[in-house]
């Protein structure tokens, strides 16, 4: 925990912080996991973790890598799995749900299970607004990879900078005055150092960053980087969690593997 600021995640066992926005609004809590790479054989397995997750919660957000194949009986699996929590559940693909080439399946098999999958859209939440998208790779500040020689380059940096409009479309939706962004890939460099450096560049790019400085939100979660660290912060201060559950798992390894988010809903001003 090394931010200095407005400590906003809390642990279900520690004390609820105040919120964001001051104590006075209703304290809506999010619980935050990614990368659950859930395969044929995870069924059973993960029930007693998202009753946890729902017990300690008000909503659940996904952060991507869902399914380990992208195989249609993996999202079933995890259909069924998510069956027990009974709040609301919000999420993004992550590049694991797309090895098989089936991701509509996916989405689909998730979306009939109650799931909302977020694709360059936005939803809310008891008044607080979500944006989410999967993101892509490309590197971070001066080092990211620029559209320039080869059409395959151009074609990989065309991806991100795609996903990072998506995100942008998404935020620009969002009129609650609290909101979140969801993503698969780090928008930042800070939550995947830890990481072997070579492969910084596909963990993430700064491109996600910049629709975050013109629509600010008051915490971005992400996965993917599984040996990352847990936070950071944008340039404009916002925080970023990492949230990848083999992360969690090694940070805290005392707590279940999600991270609870609680924010304060501004109070509501009589017309
Ligand atoms: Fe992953
Ligand atoms: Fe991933």
């Amino acid at each position: 925990m090394n931010l200095p600021e407005k400590p906003v995640v809390a642990q279900p066992e520690q004390a609820a912080f105040p919120g964001v926005a001051g104590a006075a609004g209703e304290t809506v809590r999010f619980a935050a996991v990614g990368d659950l790479h859930c395969t044929k054989d995870s069924a059973g397995t993960l029930r007693g973790f998202f009753a946890q997750a729902a017990e300690a919660a008000d909503a659940l957000l996904l952060c991507g890598d869902l399914t380990d194949y992208g195989l249609p009986e993996e999202a079933r699996v995890l259909a069924d799995e998510l069956a027990i929590a009974s709040v609301p559940i919000v999420a993004v693909l992550g590049n694991h749900d797309f090895e098989s080439n089936q991701p509509d399946a996916v989405r689909r098999i998730l979306s009939d299970a109650g799931v909302r999958v977020l694709d360059g859209e936005a939803c809310e939440i008891r008044g607080v607004g979500i944006a989410g998208a999967k993101g892509f790779a490309g590197g971070y500040g001066r080092g990211a990879l620029g559209s320039w020689g080869e059409g395959a380059i151009k074609l990989f940096v065309n991806e991100a900078i795609q996903e990072a409009l998506k995100l942008e479309s998404a935020l620009a939706k969002l009129r609650t005055p609290q909101r979140i962004a969801l993503l698969h890939y780090s928008p930042i460099q800070a939550t995947v150092e830890g990481e072997p450096v070579e492969i910084y560049a596909f963990l993430g790019t700064s491109r996600l960053e910049d629709p975050l400085l013109r629509h600010p939100v008051d915490a971005v979660f992400h996965g993917h980087a599984h040996r990352g660290r847990p936070e950071g912060r944008t340039v404009n201060g916002i925080p970023v969690y990492n949230v990848a559950m083999p992360l969690l798992k090694r940070v805290f390894p005392e707590r279940p593997a999600f991270r609870v988010f609680e924010i304060a809903r501004a109070p509501l001003v009589a017309a």
